[in-house]
């Protein structure tokens, strides 16, 4: 009887998922923060968010060959075969790429929105200073607009990860443990970085950001 073995392979280093879980975190405080008008803490949690993303996209082109952003890139047609025959090759699918860069540039633009946006009453992004009221009440509408869509992308990015769980693929414990099944892989597929680099360049623009635009938001919340 031949015995089909699947091999548990190594695809997302220790920042992919770090980055993964710590935005889920950060988005949720970012949320829960404005909604409760802890406007200090949603500007630490907007500082944190920026530093994060700002190293994914760096180790998008010096990281792990999952990590990399130039392996997002799919044409339309892969996406929607993918739909079908599923995808064999390790790190995000066709589809799920698609994703993936809907989350890179709506987190971008709800965090470049709030340097510029004010709640009008206490606090000022720390960009607000610089640009003119036009300008300042267009960040505001879209800090306020692009938020509903990144809350549309996540339910639709939690279902898509659910219908994946019916069909037998587990990608969740994938992003928890970096290890997925994959039967499919050439030897040769070395797939995962270090992320030692990637956490240094993490703490060096948090402690930048934070030096900066958080010592005021900082000093309160300790206060
Ligand atoms: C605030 C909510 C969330 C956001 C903004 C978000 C964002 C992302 C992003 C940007 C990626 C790509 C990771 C990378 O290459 O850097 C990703 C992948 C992934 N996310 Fe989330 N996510 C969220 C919530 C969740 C939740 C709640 C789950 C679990 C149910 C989840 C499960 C996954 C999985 C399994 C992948 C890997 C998909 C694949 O194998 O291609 N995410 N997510
Ligand atoms: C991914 C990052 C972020 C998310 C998800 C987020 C989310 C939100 C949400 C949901 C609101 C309430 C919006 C409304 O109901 O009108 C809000 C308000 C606000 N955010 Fe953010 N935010 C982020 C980053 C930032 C950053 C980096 C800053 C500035 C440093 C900032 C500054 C503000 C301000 C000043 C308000 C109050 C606006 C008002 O009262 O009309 N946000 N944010």
């Amino acid at each position: 009887m031949v015995q089909q073995v699947l091999q548990k392979v190594k695809v997302w280093d220790g920042f992919i998922r770090s980055f993964h879980w710590l935005l889920v975190v950060a988005i949720a405080t970012l949320y829960f923060s404005a909604e409760e008008g802890m406007m200090e803490l949603h500007f630490i949690a907007g500082y944190f968010t920026l530093a994060l993303l700002l190293t994914r996209l760096v180790w998008g082109v010096i990281g792990s060959q999952t990590a990399k952003l130039s392996a997002l890139l799919y044409s339309p047609i892969a996406a929607i075969k993918s739909f079908k025959l599923g995808d064999t090759k390790p790190g995000h699918g066709a589809a799920g790429s698609y994703m993936v860069i809907a989350f890179f540039i709506l987190v971008l633009t709800q965090l470049i929105s709030g340097l510029m946006t004010t709640d009008d009453i206490l606090t000022d992004g720390p960009l607000v200073q610089y640009a003119s009221s036009n300008v300042v009440e267009w960040a505001g509408w879209v800090h306020h607009n692009n938020f509903d869509l990144l809350f549309y992308a996540i339910i639709l990015h939690v279902a898509a990860i659910i219908v994946y769980r019916i069909k037998g693929k587990k990608l969740v414990k994938a992003m928890i443990t970096g290890r997925a099944d994959n039967a499919q892989l050439s030897d040769d597929s070395n797939v995962v970085k270090s992320p030692l680099l990637a956490f240094i360049i993490f703490v060096i623009l948090l402690v930048v950001l934070m030096a900066t635009w958080g010592a005021e938001p900082l000093s309160y919340l300790f206060s």
